[in-house]
Formats: structure tokens, sequence, C-alpha cells
């Protein structure tokens, strides 16, 4: 006997399950339907979602869902070339951007750790260990808005930040300016990237956000399963897939083929940190709220949380199943204890496994002299 259940993921019916599943009658119409309302047990519907073999998935939708762009965008005002990609590339990976020189944008953002640092905080200048871990600078031509916070709206905007501040690289644009035109190499680099424009802080900003925007995690396991490549990824990880879309909520805000919703919640992290709140003071919602991280790549890069107070991927998983480290009024709706089994848990970390792209080692350039 098999029946066939739609269960409805936001609008879109995702999973198609076969099999006599009793338990799961009644179907989801709406992701808000699982909601659990304010002082009101939540676990019903979930606890029937538990399954025993991988569901069939409905590959169409799936496709649509998750389907990655084929161009990367890149704005009117500083579209890609050869050039400005290897400016850009040069300028990220040279320590002489900063003031004692021997701090780069990839010391911090280094392409071993996926583009992190593998620190729960930052260090940066003198030795300072910072208020925030260093995130991904992966897929983030697609971002909406930078930083944990948000506070910066373009990745040319975001780019001469780090130089200057005094905790990170510290050093002054003037300076930096008059040092790079006293670099032949680093003069013939800019004028093929830039004929028209000079040495400037504009032109550094505008060819370190081009670099940055091609670096993009590349196809994963995950994406060969979704275009249809059964084999590639295990039956515990599909599984995962279906806890990460239904009882285990992550999809509400990891979504997307990037799996982040490009916006901010409370969690539940532990600390003072007010995060997008110290912009927004009056929105309840975005105290302690930070950005979604995505979730490509995420098992290179422990450990997690903007104050990397998770040291594993199984902490993060105990994290969500405790429904938080910390109850306030900013936590979002969909943070709740969650009950999953030792199973469950296992299940969702094959899951996030999937999302490791099989990258091309990284080419660190040679710096002009
Ligand atoms: C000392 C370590 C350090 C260095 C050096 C550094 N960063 Fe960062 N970077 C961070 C930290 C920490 C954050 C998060 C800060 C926050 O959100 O408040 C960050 C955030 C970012 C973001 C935002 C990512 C996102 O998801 O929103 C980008 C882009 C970025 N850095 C690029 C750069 C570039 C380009 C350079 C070199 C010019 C650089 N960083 C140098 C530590 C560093
Ligand atoms: C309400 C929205 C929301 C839900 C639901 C949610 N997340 Fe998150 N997730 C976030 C935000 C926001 C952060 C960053 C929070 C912070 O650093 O303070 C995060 C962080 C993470 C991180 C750490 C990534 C990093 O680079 O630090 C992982 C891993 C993760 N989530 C996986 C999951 C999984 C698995 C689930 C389901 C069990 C889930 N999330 C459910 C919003 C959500």
């Amino acid at each position: 006997m098999s029946i066939g259940i739609a269960v409805l993921i936001g609008l879109s019916a995702l999973f198609v399950l076969h099999g006599a599943h009793q338990g799961l009658a009644e179907p989801l119409k709406q992701s808000n339907q699982y909601r659990k309302a304010p002082g009101q047990p939540h676990g019903q519907v979930s606890a029937k979602l538990m399954l025993d073999i991988p569901p069939k998935v409905d590959q169409a939708l799936l496709q649509a869902k998750y389907k990655r762009p084929e161009v990367i965008p890149f704005p009117a005002d500083n579209p890609h070339s050869q050039a400005r990609e290897l400016l850009g590339r040069t300028l990220f990976f040279d320590p002489r951007l900063s003031g004692s020189n021997w701090i780069a944008c990839a010391t911090c953002h280094n392409p071993a750790f996926a583009w992190g640092d593998g620190l729960p905080r930052a260090i940066g200048h003198g030795m300072q260990v910072l208020g925030r871990r260093t995130p991904t600078i992966l897929d983030l031509a697609w971002a909406d808005t930078l930083f944990w916070d948000g506070r910066a709206a373009s990745l040319e905007e975001q780019a001469l930040g780090p130089i200057q501040a005094a905790g990170e690289m510290n050093q002054p644009l003037e300076t930096l300016v008059n040092e790079l035109r006293a670099i032949p190499g680093y003069r013939e680099l800019f004028q093929t990237a830039y004929p028209n424009e000079p040495v400037a802080a504009t032109t550094i900003a505008k060819a370190i956000a081009t670099f940055e925007r091609t670096v993009i995690s590349s196809q994963a396991p995950f994406d060969r399963w979704v275009a249809g490549d059964e084999a590639v990824i295990s039956d515990a990880a599909k599984r995962g897939f279906v806890l990460f879309n239904t009882k285990a909520r992550c999809s509400q805000c990891h979504s997307t083929w990037r799996f982040t919703d490009d916006s901010f919640h409370d969690i539940g992290v532990a600390g003072d940190d007010q995060g997008r709140g110290a912009l927004l003071t009056d929105i309840v919602a975005m105290q302690y709220a930070f950005k979604t991280p995505t979730l490509r790549n995420v098992h290179q890069r422990a450990p997690y949380m903007h104050n990397g107070s998770e040291h594993t991927l199984e902490d993060v998983i105990a994290f969500y199943d405790q429904g938080g480290r910390v109850t306030r009024p900013s936590v979002s709706a969909d943070i709740q204890p969650l009950h999953l089994t030792i199973q469950e848990k296992s299940d969702l970390i094959a899951f996030l496994h999937t999302l490791t792209s099989e990258d091309k080692p990284m080419t660190v350039p040679t710096l002009p002299r």
C-alpha cells in the first residue's frame, strides 16, 4: 500500500512521503500551522514526522527551490573584468594593507577555513580579541546586507572598514594609497583594472569587492542530489533534510540555495551583544538579532555563532534542541525545544555535511613589489 502525502512547506510541496505512515494523516498546510502559539505546546504535528525511510522528494519543486544562479551579479558601476578580479585578489591576500604590514584580509578570511579563521572571536591589530567571530565571505555576491548586524549595504562600502579599524588592520587610507602608488607592480595592476581612475580608496574598494563576488561555494553533494543523483548522499542525510524542513524548522530561516533568508533573528545565543538591536533600538525582535549565516561549507568553519560560543555542529544541534541557550522577549517564535532523538540529531548533521563543496584549491597571488 502506498499513500502519498504532500507536506507543504511555506507554499511549496517538497516531499511526497510514501508508505503506510498512519501518523501523517494531517498534512501541514503552511509553515505557520506548526508554529507554536505563545504559551502552548507544539509537539503534536512534529512528533508525527519522525521518518524511518528516506522520503521521496518532489524533484521539480526541489530543483526550483534550490536552483543555483547561473551568473554572478555585479553592480552596474563596478562590472567584472579579469584584471579587476586579479587586483582584488592580490589586495585581499596582501598584508601590506594593514598598518603593521602583517595582517591581510585573508589572515581572518582564510580559504583553508572556508573563508573564516577557525577562532571563536577574531584577533586583530596588536593581538586584540574582537567582539565577534569572523564570518565567511562565501556567496556574498547575493547578500542583501553585510556584517553580523547588517550595518553595511554593499561589498564596496564594507571593504574599507576593516582596513581603517584600529582593532583590525589599523591603516589610514591615505597612508595605504601612498604605499600602493609607490609599488610599480600595483600601479600596473590598477592601470589595467581601472584605466580611467586613480589609485585611490574607491578603486581599492571596488577591486576587493569584485574579487569577493567571485568567492563562491561550488557544487556540493547536496546540489548533485537535487539534480537527480540519488546515490550521492546517504539515507541519513536525506532524512536529515526532511527534518531540516519540518520538525527541526531550520528552513524557516536557513532558506534558498545559500541556506539563509538574509534576515536577522535572536535565536537565544547567550551574551550582551545587541546585534542589530543596536541599530534598530525600538524593534523588539531585532534585539540580540544577528544575520542568518549561510550553511554552505558550514562544517569547515567551527566554532559557530557570532561569538563562537558553540564549538561543534553537535553543539549547534544541541543548542536548537534545547530551544536556544537563553530566553528573552526577542527570541524568535521558531526557536522552541525540538525533542530530537539521537538518530534525528545525527541525521541533521549528516545533511549539513552534504553542503560542503569540493572546491579547487585557491591560488594565492604573487604579491607585486
Ligand atoms: C582581524 C580579522 C579580520 C580582518 C583582518 C578582516 N576581517 Fe572581515 N570580518 C571580520 C569580523 C570579525 C567580521 C564581523 C564583524 C561584524 O559583523 O561586526 C568581518 C566581516 C566581514 C564581512 C561581512 C561578511 C558578512 O557575511 O556580512 C566582509 C565582506 C569582510 N569582513 C571582508 C573583509 C575584507 C575585504 C577585509 C580586508 C580589507 C577584511 N574583511 C579583513 C574579521 C576580519
Ligand atoms: C529563527 C531563525 C533560525 C532557525 C529556525 C534556525 N536558525 Fe540557525 N541560525 C540563525 C541565526 C540568526 C544564526 C546566527 C545567530 C548568532 O550568531 O547569534 C544561526 C546560526 C546557525 C549555525 C551557525 C553557523 C555559523 O556560521 O556560525 C548553524 C550551523 C545553524 N544555524 C544551523 C541551524 C539548524 C541545523 C537549524 C535547525 C535545527 C537552525 N539553524 C534553525 C537562524 C535560525
